[in-house]
C-alpha cells in the first residue's frame, strides 16, 4: 500500500501529457476489467491504477485552462487521505471530535476574512452553498417554513443574468421553480442595481414575495464582480436576504492585492465559497458562511432531539443538526492542511499568481493584431478571434468552436468556449500555478496556430 500511495502521490509532479486522447471505448476497454470473481491483490490494483492514472485528464497540465480548478496543493491531497484513513462522518462529535473542531475553525477562518462573525457549515460545493442560501432565505421570510412549508406564498428570487446555473438549480430543488427566479441585466457583465430594485418592487406589486437577492463574485464566463453594497442596501430596504455567490472569486479573500474586489461581503447575509477552486484545495471543499448564528439551526430544524444520530451529550456541538447532509466527509481538513502549508500569505500568492498571468494574456490579446479581446475580469479572459472582412457572427463562432476543438484534440490545451452576448468566445481561465507566464504565452500562440490550421 506505502508503494502504491507514493506512486499516486508523485503522479502529480510527472510531466504526464494532458490526455490520453484516446476514446469512451479504448478508455474503457485499457481500464477493464471493473470486477472480479477472484481477488486481484495488490497487483490488480496497482494494474488498474496505471489505467487510470494513464487514461483521465492531467489537470495539473499547464495547458489545463478549462475549469476553475487544477492542480490541487499537495498538504490537500494528504489531507484527503487523513480523512479516509480516520473514515468518519461529520454528523456528530462524538464521532468526529477532530473534524468538527477542525470545521469549526475553518468556518471561523473563512468568516474573519470577509468579517462575517463565524457561523456556517461546509457543503457538497458551490452550488449546494448557493442552495443553503434560499433555503435560509425561505425560512428567513417564512418563520417555521422547514415545517409548514411555503403555504402557497408565491416566492420570488433575483439573480444576475449571467449569474451560474445553480441558481436554477436552487430553485428547482427547493420547489418553487425556475419561473420563480428573476434574471436581471447586466452591465458589463455586472448586474444593473437599479434593474434590480424595480424587478423587486414590480413583484411586490404583483403580490409575489420576493425573498431572496443573490449577487456573484466572480462570474463563470467573465469573472465580474456585482456592486456588493449596493445590492446589500437595496436587499436591506427591501427586507430580503442577500446571499453572495463569490464560489469562484471568494479565493480574492487570501490575497493583500484582490481582496477589494469583495467591497462590501461583510453586509451579506450569506455567502458561498470554493477552496476547491483557485486556493487549491482538492475536490471537493466548499463552505456556506452566514451572519445569524439562529439561522441555520432553524433551517434544519428537521434534525430533531432524541434522533438516533444527535443523542450523545454533545449535541450542540454536533454539526449533523446544521447540515442537510447526514454522510459527510471531513472536508474542511483539506483547507486546514493546505493553509498550515502555505499560510495565508502563499495562499494569496497563488491567487495573485493566477490573475497576474491572466492580466498579462489579457495584455497580449489586445496587441495582437488576429485577436479581439472581449472581456477580461478577475481571471477570465474571453476572446475571439478578429473578424475577417465581411465575416458573419456564425463564421466566427465556428472559428472559435474549431480552434477550442484543435486544441483539445492535439492536446496542446484544453479551454472552455461559451456564449457571451450572444457570441461564441474562448474563455480562458487561470486556476492553478502551473499555469504560469510561459504556459499562457505557449496558449497564445497555440490559439493563433490552430485558427491558421483550420482555415487551410
Ligand atoms: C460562479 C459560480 N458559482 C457556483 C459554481 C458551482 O460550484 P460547484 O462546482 O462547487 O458546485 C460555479 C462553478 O463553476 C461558479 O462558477
Amino acid at each position: 500500500m506505502q508503494q502504491i500511495l507514493l506512486k499516486i502521490m508523485q503522479d502529480f509532479q510527472a510531466n504526464a501529457p494532458l490526455h490520453s486522447g484516446l476514446n469512451y471505448d479504448e478508455i474503457k476497454s485499457r481500464l477493464e476489467p471493473f470486477t472480479v470473481d477472484e481477488p486481484g491483490g495488490i497487483e490488480g490494483v496497482t494494474e488498474a491504477i496505471d489505467a487510470y492514472l494513464e487514461t483521465s485528464v492531467h489537470t495539473g497540465h499547464p495547458g489545463f485552462l478549462r475549469a476553475f480548478w487544477g492542480a490541487s496543493e499537495p498538504a490537500s491531497i494528504v489531507a484527503s487521505l487523513l480523512s479516509d484513513v480516520r473514515n468518519t462522518t461529520m454528523h456528530s462529535f462524538a464521532v468526529a471530535p477532530s473534524a468538527t473542531i477542525i470545521e469549526t475553525e475553518m468556518i471561523k477562518a473563512i468568516s474573519n476574512l470577509a468579517g462575517f462573525p463565524g457561523h456556517g457549515i461546509f457543503t457538497t460545493g458551490g452550488s449546494n452553498s448557493n442552495e443553503m442560501g434560499f433555503l435560509c432565505a425561505r425560512e428567513d421570510a417564512l418563520p417555521g417554513s422547514s415545517k409548514t412549508g411555503i403555504n402557497g406564498f408565491h416566492l420570488r428570487a433575483f439573480a444576475s443574468s449571467e449569474a451560474h446555473y445553480s441558481v436554477d438549480a436552487a430553485a428547482n430543488m427547493m420547489g418553487i421553480g425556475t419561473d420563480a427566479l428573476i434574471r436581471v441585466p447586466c452591465i458589463n457583465g455586472k448586474m444593473n442595481p437599479e434593474a434590480l430594485d424595480e424587478a423587486i418592487l414590480k413583484e411586490k406589486q404583483n403580490g409575489n414575495l420576493p425573498f431572496i437577492v443573490l449577487s456573484t463574485a466572480g462570474t463563470t464566463v467573465r469573472g465580474c464582480f456585482d456592486d456588493l453594497e449596493a445590492i446589500s442596501e437595496i436587499a436591506q430596504r427591501h427586507g430580503i436576504w442577500h446571499h453572495v455567490d463569490a464560489a469562484w472569486g471568494g479565493a480574492a479573500l487570501f490575497s493583500k492585492k484582490h481582496i477589494g474586489l469583495l467591497k462590501g461581503i461583510e453586509k451579506a447575509d450569506s455567502f458561498a465559497f470554493d477552496a476547491h477552486k483557485m486556493i487549491g484545495s482538492s475536490m471537493v471543499c466548499s463552505a456556506f458562511l452566514v451572519h445569524d448564528d439562529s439561522i441555520l439551526p432553524r433551517t434544519m430544524a428537521h434534525t430533531k432531539q432524541g434522533d438516533y444520530l444527535f443523542d450523545d451529550p454533545n449535541r450542540e456541538l454536533s454539526l449533523g443538526r446544521i447540515s442537510p447532509q447526514c454522510g459527510r466527509r471531513a472536508d474542511a481538513l483539506k483547507l486546514w492542511l493546505s493553509w498550515i502549508e502555505l499560510g495565508k500569505k502563499g495562499l494569496g500568492e497563488r491567487v495573485d499568481s493566477c490573475i497576474g498571468v491572466s492580466e498579462h494574456l489579457s495584455n497580449l490579446v489586445k496587441k495582437h493584431p488576429k485577436l479581439t479581446l472581449i472581456s477580461y475580469s478577475f481571471s477570465n479572459v474571453c476572446i475571439r478571434f478578429t473578424p475577417s472582412p465581411n465575416e458573419t457572427i456564425e463564421q466566427g463562432n465556428h472559428r472559435v468552436r474549431m480552434a477550442r476543438n484543435y486544441l483539445e484534440d492535439h492536446a496542446k490545451s484544453m479551454v472552455l468556449d461559451s456564449i457571451l452576448d450572444n457570441q461564441l468566445v474562448i474563455r480562458f481561465t487561470a486556476s492553478h500555478p502551473n499555469v504560469n507566464k510561459d504556459a499562457v504565452e505557449k496558449f497564445l500562440a497555440d490559439l493563433v496556430d490552430a485558427d491558421e490550421k483550420i482555415s487551410l
